[in-house]
């Protein structure tokens, strides 16, 4: 396992734009197969989670063609809505939930079976969040122990369109149902709580597909989707993640004397809770040129170094973060006085139970943290003559975003941080390490 250590650094400066997003990355590589005709995709995240998309897609029957050089368009050539074929071998997801959770929703409404598997991490987290729904559609699946994978799923001869209120705020789940929803007749509904990220909502309507969204008045919202479609390749241009940035906006904040800018980041309003919770932590962040791009809003992001203050972050902004807390979580330990995070029980079944893992290794760099069944606060050593200690090695437990906001973390705090496996990091930021070096951050 290749192990990576940050240590405190001099200031970071400079303009960076980080990889393409990963949840519209997944939805292009699913649609374009799905539409008849060419998709060109710009921007693709060429991480390893999509890869393990495009894979499967192809082993779905989809010609998908990568790019002579990384970094180009990739272009998909589609089935049309119904159009999957039967897999020859295991469906691998790696370790991605995304990729997992949406491919069922696909394969239920096709009349074949396929077995999926993924990595220890995947196979450790639930999918009866997306069995259930889709055996309602008309799938059966066959899973291991607790529901999880690898599991074998026979899709619906006849997909019914069903109506389905979300028992947990996840925009997986209510991405699967209305892709399963695609190749049944009527119309699929579904009824989410609380908003979640709607790249699923915008990306069908602008293949083609016909999608309702009305706002049911109490923040919650129904969703409307026609079934049987013909969807039409599409350009599709994929913004920086802000998932991603929120790596480097946290590290400027941080590191003392830094004045950074992250460029053509996503900034749809139901990704940009971080950028609302470090304005609540006192960052100096700012939005530049914020434009629309392809349906999604997006800006440049510039941060500086900055006095953190404490704050309380509110449950209702989790789905709007609900990425971005194991970052956020650094950010505050790095300020003076008490940050209170809520709402946090979905970060138990992430990559790994971020909430436990965090506090675990937070601890073991010498900040003080009290964990709830779905709460934290930190105490933070801002305005003390404490800093954060460091000087850890951190298991990163097979989770890109632990790994990544503990070396963060090095980057500000007196002794070095080490983590004991890197290598899930190329699962969301293939080129991490290069990208923040090029902004002054020290590793080794
Ligand atoms: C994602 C939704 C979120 C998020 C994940 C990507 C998506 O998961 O954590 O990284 O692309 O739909 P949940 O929907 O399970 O919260």
């Amino acid at each position: 396992m290749p192990t990576l250590t940050s240590r405190k650094s001099a200031p970071l400066a400079g303009k960076a734009r980080v990889p393409g997003d990963k949840s519209i990355s997944h939805r292009a590589l699913m649609l374009g197969t799905v539409a008849l005709g060419e998709t060109r995709i710009s921007g693709l995240l060429e991480g390893e989670d999509v890869l393990r998309t495009a894979a499967a897609m192809r082993a779905m029957g989809a010609t998908v063609i990568a790019p002579e050089t990384p970094g180009g368009d990739w272009v998909v050539h589609g089935l049309g809505v119904g159009g999957l074929l039967a897999p020859h071998e295991d469906l691998d997801m790696g370790n991605s939930g995304t990729a997992a959770r949406l491919l069922l929703g696909l394969i239920a409404g096709h009349d074949f079976t396929a077995r999926m598997v993924g990595d220890a991490s995947l196979s450790s987290r639930p999918m009866k969040r997306v069995t259930d729904p889709l055996s309602q559609v008309g799938a059966t699946f066959k899973t291991a122990d607790g529901g999880r994978l690898p599991l074998r799923i026979t899709g619906a001869r006849d997909p019914m369109p069903i109506a389905y209120e979300l028992p947990v705020a996840s925009a997986q789940v209510k991405s699967a149902v209305l892709l399963a929803g695609l190749n049944a007749p009527g119309e699929t509904v579904v009824v989410e709580p609380k908003p979640t990220r709607d790249h699923s909502e915008k990306m069908l309507t602008h293949f083609g597909g016909k999608v309702r969204v009305e706002d049911l008045g109490d923040g919650g919202r129904r969703i409307t989707l026609n079934g049987r479609p013909e969807l039409k390749g599409r350009d599709v241009i994929v913004p920086a993640d802000i998932s991603s940035a929120a790596f480097l906006l946290v590290a400027a904040a941080i590191v003392p004397g830094s004045d950074i800018t992250v460029t053509g980041v996503g900034l749809n309003p139901l990704r940009a809770g971080v950028i609302e919770t470090l304005k609540d932590l006192s960052a100096d962040i700012e939005i530049l040129d914020q434009r629309t791009e392809a349906g999604e809003m997006i800006g440049d992001v510039r941060v500086r170094a900055s006095n953190l203050k404490g704050c309380t972050v509110p449950a209702s902004r989790a789905p709007a973060q609900i990425d971005e807390y194991p970052v956020l979580f650094v950010a505050s330990a790095f300020a003076q006085g008490d940050t209170r995070f809520e709402g946090l029980d979905e970060l138990r079944v992430k990559e790994s139970d971020r909430l436990s893992v965090m506090a675990e290794g937070l601890k073991a760099c010498g900040v003080d943290v009290e964990e709830g069944e779905d709460w934290l606060v930190v105490h933070g050593v801002g305005g003390t003559d404490k800093t954060v200690a460091g000087g850890a090695e951190v298991r990163s437990h097979l989770d890109h975003r632990i790994a990544m906001s503990f070396l963060v973390l090095g980057l500000a705090s007196e002794n070095p941080i080490t983590i004991d496996d890197a290598s899930p990091i190329d699962t969301s930021f293939p080129g991490f390490r290069a990208l923040m070096e090029s902004l002054g951050a020290s590793f080794e």
